[in-house]
């Protein structure tokens, strides 16, 4: 799929094509342009170019109607100057997006300014304040003609009291409705008039075998009402109004209605639509926290209470320190505060902006409940952690998740149960943990008669490297051997996926809204009783384990959490994370909810983090959609240049979906997305069907096979370079593309690359036998001298008193607090033959500490484990210098054999 379509005839339905190749779209014809101006014989490609962009311009405001004429005009009249000139304004606008603010640029003739109230620019052209900018998608069964028509009586409704100024959009067909909507990032709200169309004029075989299904609504209030509820599933964050001339009372108590905003009777009420679509925007653009934090700040209030940092006094008047108030500005300070009165509200107990701010969160989000944290995701992982899980619970924890899981395990006294992600031995990192493997893990407990004290899923989702989870598929089936599981996803890196209709069904709450409307479709009992009658009374584990398997719909409680680090992906400052609630029995746990926020949450959480969570909320509901389109667009232009450039892909390559997902978990035969031949239809199989499949946002690029590690290759980008990458493994660096990239980054990033390259490439062709064989040696230990990733052993007997006889689980609290008695530990350094003594003929060598060497970050050891020899063997390989847990000179800090048999181990208590 690729980013660069420009050379291909261009169809509606390319949905991978973002914001940035309809620019190049518009600079191609720029091109062609001044090209025909030199040489008359080139006019047809100019014409064949505006055909080509005409696919979709016509899904876009600007340039509209009278410029798409104008332009059309110039080339009929044979005129290559005015033509280039034109479409060399429209290409700028859209490209610095001045049509947003800039009267002029609507303007076919910038010195003949046109009056008509068709030509009324976004902004009246008068000395207005900056005013946001969005368009509305209007879909009409009216003949095309009569369109500009209707678009000027929409802008007539402009009064200058709207906050914002809105450009409509008409298309005539569910097709085109549906093409508007995936390719037009600034629409906030859709208007649906009844008896529109079904097909497009246009060619879109993609688009044709996505809505294949859905040809069959014919009447017309059910298509209008079929519409909304296919756009609401692409873009939720869209306001949704519906035009009828029908019985409108009927339509808007139907419960098919729910996607709608509101229903409005069709002739007699279009100046109360417009206040409703500005009121809906104005809705989402509310910042409830910010917008008080705001008016606090302007406030000249005395404070006698701590922080003297607050309205910065102490800073301006001093000699020393003035300095950071200049750096930082006078704002930050009038905005920091204690008080949580005056206008302001309590993180701990919110009762009035804090809390309505997360409700609006929620809503953006698809949650429930949503929590505000001002400590990162590694405090929201630990509050849900506690509140969930009471001591002596079983959760089915992935390994390689976060360090702050591990801890919360400790501070719960819950048992983890570790399952292990897939190893992707070559590059020193892991994927994520196999379904098979997770329900093995619940029926190993059922077999031993202990499913009832399995109380938690908790899986990192999508992994650091970009692994996701088919979130559905994994909850379905873990609820049809346990209805009542708790699943904790952790998504910090995720949060950014609620924005794309490719990503969101892969996220928890994504998929636990596909649950829920499974759940109350009438066929779903029947699918689980036949599969039941199939399945007959005593299935083997293997049937189990080899079927899709679908749960009891009436016995589901379906309880979903979900974390992310809003800082990681969104416009949060750094520290800022949500955690979402999607549960049933919430109710159940509130308390215990509160409990965890007073026993993680600062008493004194910074304002500006919790204004920065409230500010990314708003971002993200007004052009979440368009950000995330571009940074996947991105994502895609950095894949194909480091595949296609001739000199990087000497020494780089950047993983494909295919590398890092085996064939076994990619079922839908998907191979990578630039991949020849892959198109949504393909990709969207995948994400439907696959059991894992790659972020494209998260790019793993190989520079062992230019003979660097990864910790060398990332120093020498940040500090010679500029360039700051994310994680790095043996022998990758991990490349990640957000809401905050540019093209330009992908400039600086693919010349640094080809730098690089072409210093390698003088060293080896110009350098000697030894400096070629010297780099073969390199590229050979980085690449296949690698170690074996070790697997969790099992935690020592002393910590697994109660378990079962199949499973590993254990108690790591107190394997963590045998570390607290310093007589009953000892130190044993790496390399010392004791051992290697002690690994073959005993007492067994067991962990004080958790052990996280960064790279890869996951703990291959944690309190109360049994050390084995495949751990000692990565342990001594390892060549990062970053080791939690572990001092070098100090060895392993190991339980010492006599602790153990003394150790004092709370009993288990009974679920
Ligand atoms: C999977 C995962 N979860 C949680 C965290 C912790 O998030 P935060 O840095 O917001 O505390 C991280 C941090 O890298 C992470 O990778």
């Amino acid at each position: 799929m690729s980013a660069q379509a420009s050379h291909q005839p261009s169809r509606i339905d390319r949905f991978f094509a973002g914001p940035g190749s309809r620019c190049d779209q518009w600079r191609d014809l720029v091109e062609l342009a001044e090209a025909w101006c030199r040489d008359a014989g080139k006019r047809a490609s100019v014409d064949a170019a505006l055909a080509d962009l005409m696919a979709t311009e016509p899904f876009h405001a600007y340039p509209g109607h009278r410029l798409i004429t104008a332009l059309q005009d110039h080339i009929a009249s044979d005129d290559p100057r005015a033509t280039a000139a034109l479409a060399r304004r429209i290409a700028r606008a859209l490209l610095t997006r001045s049509f947003r603010q800039s009267a002029g640029d609507w303007e076919a003739d910038e010195d003949n300014p046109a009056i008509s109230a068709e030509a009324l620019p976004p902004i009246n052209g008068r000395d207005e304040t900056h005013r946001p900018y969005f368009e509305i998608l209007v879909v009409t069964g009216a003949p095309p003609a009569r369109w500009p028509a209707l678009a000027a009586e929409w802008r007539r409704l402009r009064r200058p009291l709207d906050a914002f100024v809105y450009e409509p959009v008409l298309v005539g067909s569910f097709e085109d409705a549906f093409c508007a909507t995936m390719l037009n990032t600034d629409l906030a709200a859709v208007v649906i008039h009844e008896g529109f169309a079904f097909r497009s004029r246009q060619d879109a075989p993609v688009l044709r075998s996505l809505t294949a299904e859905l040809d069959q609504y014919t009447d017309t209030q059910e298509s209008a009402l079929a519409l909304a509820r296919v756009i609401k599933r692409l873009r939720p964050e869209l306001d949704l109004y519906l035009l009828s001339n029908g019985n409108v009372e009927n339509i808007a108590g139907s419960p098919h209605s729910e996607a709608l905003r509101r229903v409005f009777y069709a002739v007699e009420e279009l100046l109360e639509l417009h206040l409703a679509i500005i009121e809906g925007v104005e809705d989402r653009y509310d910042t409830p926290f910010f917008d008080n934090l705001k008016k606090y700040a302007q406030r000249p209030i005395g404070t006698f209470h701590a922080l003297p940092i607050a309205r910065g006094k102490s800073i301006f008047k001093s000699d020393w320190i003035r300095d950071m108030g200049e750096f930082y500005g006078p704002t930050l300070f009038l905005a920091e505060s204690s008080a949580t009165t005056g206008g302001l509200d309590s993180l701990l107990e919110p009762t009035g902006n804090i809390k309505r701010a997360q409700e609006k969160a929620a809503r953006a989000f698809g949650a429930d409940h949503v929590f505000f944290v001002t400590n990162g995701t590694s405090t929201s992982n630990k509050m849900a952690i506690q509140a969930l899980l009471s001591p002596g619970d079983i959760a089915i924890v992935d390994r390689n998740c976060h360090k702050s899981h591990h801890y919360g395990m400790v501070l719960a006294g819950a048992h983890p149960l570790y399952v292990e992600a897939f190893p992707m031995t070559e590059y020193s990192m892991y994927g994520a943990v196999p379904l098979r493997t997770i329900k093995k893990a619940l029926l190993d407990l059922k077999a031993d008669g202990r499913l009832d004290r399995a109380k938690m899923i908790d899986l990192t989702n999508c992994t650091f490297d970009g692994h996701i989870y088919n979130t559905r598929r994994v909850m379905e089936q873990c609820l049809a051997i346990k209805p009542d599981l708790i699943f904790l996803w952790d998504e910090a890196w995720f949060g950014f996926a609620r924005f794309s209709p490719f990503l969101r069904p892969r996220t928890a709450m994504g998929a636990a809204a596909e649950i829920e409307s499974w759940m109350k479709d009438p066929r779903a009992i029947d699918q689980y009783e036949k599969q039941k009658a199939e399945l007959g009374a005593t299935p083997s584990d293997e049937t189990l384990l080899e079927t899709h398997l679908v749960p009891d719909p009436r016995k589901i409680q379906l309880r979903v959490y979900q974390t992310n680090s809003t800082h990681k992906s969104m416009s949060a400052l750094r520290q800022g994370s949500m955690l979402f609630v999607k549960d049933v029995l919430f109710h159940t746990v509130e308390a215990q909810f509160r409990e965890a926020v007073f026993t993680h949450a600062s008493t004194s959480p910074n304002q500006q983090l919790i204004a920065s969570l409230d500010v990314a909320r708003r971002q993200m509901e007004l052009e979440g959609y368009g950000l995330v389109h571009n940074a996947i667009e991105i994502a895609f232009r950095i894949r194909q240049a480091v595949a296609e450039h001739p000199l990087i892909s000497k020494y780089f390559h950047i993983l494909g979906a295919d590398k890092m997902v085996p064939a076994d978990y990619r079922e839908s035969g998907f191979s990578d997305y630039l991949d020849p031949g892959i198109d949504w239809v393909k990709t969207r199989r995948s994400i439907l069907e696959d059991e894992f499949c790659l972020d494209p946002t998260r790019m793993t690029l190989v520079c062992g096979t230019a003979g660097f590690d990864g910790t060398q290759f990332k120093g020498l980008l940040a500090n010679k370079y500029n360039i700051q990458v994310n994680k790095t493994s043996r022998n990758s660096v991990l490349l990640q593309s957000n809401i905050n990239n540019t093209r330009s980054d992908v400039a600086h990033l693919i010349r640094v690359l080809v730098e690089i390259s072409a210093e390698i490439d003088d060293r080896i062709v110009a350098g000697s036998v030894n400096v070629r064989n010297t780099f073969v040696d390199s590229v050979k230990r980085l690449m296949t001298d690698v170690p074996n990733l070790p697997n969790f052993s099992h935690f020592h007997e002393t910590f697994r008193r109660g378990a079962g006889r199949r499973t590993n689980e254990g108690d790591i609290r107190s394997g963590f607090y045998t570390a607290y008695n310093p007589e009953g530990c000892e130190y044993i350094r790496l390399f010392d033959p004791e051992i290697d003594r002690r690994l073959k003929a005993g007492p067994e060598l067991v962990s004080a500490s958790f052990v996280i060497p960064y790279p890869p970050g996951f703990p291959i050891m944690v309190p109360g484990q049994v050390i084995t020899p495949e751990t000692i063997e990565f342990m001594r390989k390892l060549d990062v210098k970053e080791i939690h847990g572990y001092n070098a000179a100090e060895g392993l800090k190991l339980v010492r054999s006599e602790a153990l048999s003394t150790t004092s181990v709370a009993p288990k208590q009974a679920a």
